[in-house]
């Protein structure tokens, strides 16, 4: 397949945007996908509508179809004909955070199916805030299922180039609108259950919920490698975001793991073995890896959150073996970069303090 790649500025649709969103959204409506910005990461779009679309995504990221897609709205008329009855928080939540990066899960009615929600009677829904994804959404027909447009296992795609490298042949078109504004996936928060509960967090923190919700629950296995329960959500158990590498994290006093990590990197280099680190701004040049990537601010959690993934890809395109990093608070956006870290490290964590 011939994979189309259309540029467009979120700042200004003009009349040939609108007619690449057009294209796209027949494409959809056709039964095949398109890969789009959100304001999260990139989506890899098909009709949530169709079973033979949501089969088809499934096979374009090698995903496996128990692990259910999130399906995005551009309107809340659109919600009815989804979910059996739509509780009030949600209309509350929606208010608040919609169109962002939050995922809510309703239980689904029979208009979406199963192949949508990986067998399941709940559906995880977002109104994404993009410009370009609402148009698209809405020349789809409306209801475009979409997980991130990354290979299954690989770091979500904040730029169309990354969309480029893992669905080109894959996908009918990949439209390029820039670097994401965000760069971690949507928080997701399930209603279904009392009280409601974070399954993956995001932007959109546990603070920020809990202006809208009398309490929240939090999925214990979202910062705990060890847990022997499963996620709640199906793709929370998969291993993510790995690079080829191996990846450790160094947690600690800063002096400390900073010269634990050159002491590591010499013995990296001693092996011929070329090496990485996620640094901050603060402590960047006084590491000594072959490859030192700098994440933001150590107080600018939102920057850190905006590089991590292209950071985690880079380290792969300059085929570093060896990498380490340091780590993040887990309160606020940083407990959804923890999160996502620890994924990409295999929960492989170095705790100055412990030893
Ligand atoms: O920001 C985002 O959410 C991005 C953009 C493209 O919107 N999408 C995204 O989708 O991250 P994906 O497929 O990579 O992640 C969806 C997550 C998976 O962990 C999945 O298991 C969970 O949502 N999920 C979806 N439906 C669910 C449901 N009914 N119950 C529990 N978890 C669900
Ligand atoms: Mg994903």
């Amino acid at each position: 397949m011939e994979t189309k790649v259309v540029v467009i500025d979120e700042e200004n649709i003009d009349e040939g945007a609108v007619k690449n969103l057009e294209e796209a959204g027949e494409i959809i409506k056709n039964g095949g996908l398109v890969a789009f910005p959100t304001e999260t990461v990139y989506g890899l779009g098909g009709d949530a509508l169709n079973p033979e679309s949501s089969k088809k995504i499934y096979a374009a990221k090698g995903r496996p179809s128990d692990n259910p897609l999130i399906v995005h709205v551009a309107d809340m008329e659109h919600l009815q004909k989804i979910v059996t009855d739509i509780p009030d928080v949600a209309y509350a939540l929606a208010k608040e955070y919609w169109p962002g990066p939050l995922t809510m899960i309703m239980n689904k009615s029979e208009a979406v199916p199963y192949e949508t929600t990986g067998g399941l009677d709940t559906v995880a829904i977002r109104m994404p805030s993009n410009k370009i994804a609402a148009e698209l959404i809405r020349k789809a027909g409306g209801y475009i299922a979409a997980p991130s447009a990354n290979v299954s296992g690989r770091p979500s795609p904040t730029e169309a180039k990354y969309c480029v490298e893992d669905l080109s042949g894959k996908v009918e078109m990949i439209i390029d609108g820039g670097k994401v504004g965000i760069g971690l996936e949507s928080t997701i928060i399930d209603l279904t259950v009392n009280p409601p509960m974070i399954l993956r967090p995001g932007y959109i923190t546990k603070a920020d919920l809990a202006k809208i919700l009398n309490e929240v629950d939090v999925d214990k296995t979202i910062l705990d490698g060890n847990s022997k329960v499963a996620p709640k959500a199906p793709g929370m158990k998969y291993k993510h975001y790995a690079p080829k590498g191996n990846l450790k994290i160094v947690e600690g006093d800063p002096d400390k793991v900073i010269s634990y990590i050159n002491e590591k990197l010499a013995e990296a280099k001693n092996r011929g073995v070329k090496t990485g680190v996620i640094a901050t701004k603060e402590t960047a040049d006084r590491y000594e890896a072959d490859v030192v990537k700098v994440a933001g601010k150590r107080d600018d959690e939102a920057e850190i959150a905006r590089n991590l993934f292209s950071i985690l890809r880079e380290f792969d395109d300059e085929e570093v073996l060896e990498m380490y990093s340091e780590a993040f608070d887990s309160t606020g956006i940083g407990q959804a970069i923890m999160n996502r870290l620890l994924k990409a490290a295999g929960h492989q964590v170095i705790d100055l303090e412990e030893a």
